[in-house]
């Protein structure tokens, strides 16, 4: 069920109760679905909230906060219990949204300055906190030069204090209104749009500010062109304390005396900030030490000058501010300018603070998973070989007992080399199983047995979907000896599912067909989820259900059979004298089966997300 999304209609809601729906636990993390929620789930660009689900017997520290599919997923930290159907209270960290929602509303107010300074341009992309990262992307270049015009409209519309409004709207709508969506909607969804003053609405669902006024200065601080597209990059201020309701109401009841001493300070300020950049020009040029952390530093004299605030009336504090903010910049760049190399460090160190930890990598789980399996056959006497991955035709199918236009290699699913053929060996193509490397092996050991090949490579098909991806990894045994029969092949298999997915699981070989063993077998290894019976206890009713991870007892992970002697005789070695066996399969799935990882898209493995990753 659709959880309500309460901060669509009121971002300044910080509390409201709920009632859960699910409770999902996720290795030690919790996972709560309420029927409404004031937690802003992260996305479009907005960071997610923080903050505390109440119930009666146990709370939940929300730490992350995700959307998936209309659902909105509180993660966190449980103490005690919460329970499908408690009503709990929820409450949101208000300082962590207030500054998300500053950030929010100031890419909009962004987004807005660059359409006024350069009305063609169009934002495609941008980002208010995710990552610390604060821009608003457009599609055609913006130059340094324009930066100023752009802080110029920024600061007009910030002053201007305009309202922020929002309307749902349908797509027809949307048309009829000449509104410009940076994305195609489904033609009977409802849309949220959000509208600076009167300027063009835009479609958002993030939490926004109530004015334009509401947010603390906007600094733009820079362009960067990336991959064709143009990052303006702004951060927002904090010297400006944000008028709290509070501190209004503290104010002395005498309104007079009150109001000559601000118009004091206000002039005040002003002189302070003209005498404080005359200093700084005689300090500059007499090559003062120090500098930086005298005028930026935490009690250097722009802070000593930013208290002066704090004596301001609302009013007189936002103009202060960007006055501050003004010569904030100025002092940076010039202090910056004169001396590059000394940054904003402190002019001492404190070496007992701990170093910071360079982010350490580790292998692919593909990788973690072929490096197991290679030490898995090492121990009995195998040798890790490698063949390429681009071969002929004959090694991939010909000397396979796949003799051109067999119908057998329908089966194959191949991707075909556009390179001269072999007169001999035929066709290129990208390898589609590893049984390429059997006839490889016996010419590398010039027809000699034995062989006990353990051939791990990247191989190809047509194929691309939840199950199956275009490349993926089969690692392929072959022995060959006087003597080698399926007693042999089956010792090895039961060797392998042990030694790989632990003590007690069995392998099973069923009859099936290929060309290049007869027999032949299926391969299936049984489920250690259930020990192959396909049958789960539940521990506390004692009743038995359906095994879900495997549903029978047994997992099929690939082939295997006697080496066909054609093939031996392929790879020079008389039929007559020697026998071998052959197994194949692919790795993604003998990994995944092994962790029991319920991966319902393997495509993941190679997506290069981090936090897929990151996970093994
Ligand atoms: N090459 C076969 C496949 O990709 C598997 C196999 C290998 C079968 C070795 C028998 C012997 O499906």
């Amino acid at each position: 069920m659709p959880t309500e999304l309460l901060y669509l209609t009121d971002s300044y809601l910080q509390t409201a109760s709920a009632k859960i729906l699910d409770v999902q636990d996720l290795n030690g993390q919790t996972a709560v679905i309420l029927d409404r929620t004031v937690f802003y789930p992260q996305g479009g660009g907005q960071p997610a909230d923080q903050g505390r689900i109440m119930g009666e017997l146990g709370s939940l520290q929300v730490s992350h906060v995700s959307y998936n599919s209309g659902e909105v997923l509180h993660n966190g930290q449980l103490e005690g219990q919460l329970s499908v159907g408690d009503e709990v209270q929820l409450v949101i960290e208000w300082p962590v949204r207030l500054r998300q929602m500053q950030w929010h509303t100031a890419g909009h107010i962004l987004d807005q300055a660059v359409k006024n300074t350069l009305p063609e341009s169009k934002s495609v992309d941008g980002n208010h906190g995710i990552g610390k990262k604060l821009y608003v992307e457009f599609s055609a270049p913006i130059h340094a030069a324009e930066l100023a015009a752009i802080q110029d409209q920024l600061n007009s519309i910030i002053e201007a204090n305009l309202p922020i409004t929002f309307e749902m709207v349908t797509k027809d709508q949307l048309v009829e209104r000449h509104i410009h969506l940076p994305f195609d909607l489904p033609g009977n969804k409802s849309l949220r749009i959000v509208q600076i003053g009167e300027y063009p609405p835009m479609p958002d669902g993030g939490t926004q500010l109530h004015t334009t006024g509401d947010t603390l200065p906007v600094l733009v601080t820079g362009v960067q062109e990336k991959e064709g597209k143009y990052r303006v990059v702004y951060e927002v201020e904090t010297v400006v304390p944000a008028p709290s309701v509070t501190s209004q109401e503290e104010l002395p009841p005498v309104q007079n005396v009150t109001t000559t001493s601000q118009t004091q300070s206000l002039e005040t300020l002003v002189t302070s900030i003209a005498a404080l950049k005359q200093k700084l020009e005689s300090d500059l040029s007499h090559q003062e030490p120090d500098l930086i952390t005298k005028y930026l530093g935490k009690k250097g004299h722009f802070n000593e000058l930013a208290k002066l605030l704090r004596e301001l009336s609302t009013s007189d504090r936002r103009q202060a501010g960007q006055v501050l903010n003004e010569l904030k910049l100025n002092l940076e760049t010039k202090l910056h300018d004169s001396n590059p190399t000394a940054g904003s460090e402190p002019s001492w160190v404190d070496l007992t603070v701990p170093g910071i930890t360079p982010p350490v990598g580790h292998m692919h789980p593909i990788s973690q998973a072929m490096e197991e399996i290679t030490g898995i056959f090492e121990r009995v006497g195998f040798t890790r070989v490698r063949y390429p991955e681009v071969d002929w035709d004959w090694y991939v199918f010909t000397a396979l007992n796949m003799p051109p236009n067999h119908p057998a290699r329908d089966e194959w699913e191949t991707f075909f080399v556009a390179a001269a053929a072999s007169p001999d060996k035929g066709q290129m193509v990208l390898t589609t199983h590893t049984s390429n490397g059997q006839v490889r092996e016996m010419e590398r050991l010039h027809s000699q047995p034995p062989i006990r090949m353990i051939n791990i490579a990247r191989c190809y098909r047509r194929q691309q979907d939840a199950t199956h991806t275009q490349m993926f990894h089969q690692f392929e045994g072959l022995v060959v000896d006087k003597g080698i029969n399926i007693q042999n092949l089956k010792g090895t298999l039961d060797y392998f599912a042990e030694a790989f997915y632990g003590p007690g699981t069995k392998s099973r070989i069923r009859p099936f067909h290929f060309q290049f063993t007869e027999p032949s077998f299926e391969v299936d290894f049984s489920c250690h989820i259930c020990n192959g019976t396909g049958l789960v206890t539940d521990p506390d009713t004692g009743e038995n259900t359906k095994c879900k991870f495997c549903k029978s007892g047994w997992h099929e992970v690939g082939g295997a059979g006697m080496v066909h002697p054609n093939v031996l005789k392929a790879g020079g070695i008389n039929p007559d004298e020697y026998t071998g066996f052959a197994f194949g399969w692919g790795i993604e799935r003998t990994y995944t089966l092994k962790q029991g990882l319920n991966i319902d898209d393997i495509r993941l493995f190679y997506s290069g997300d981090l936090r897929f990753l990151e996970q093994f």
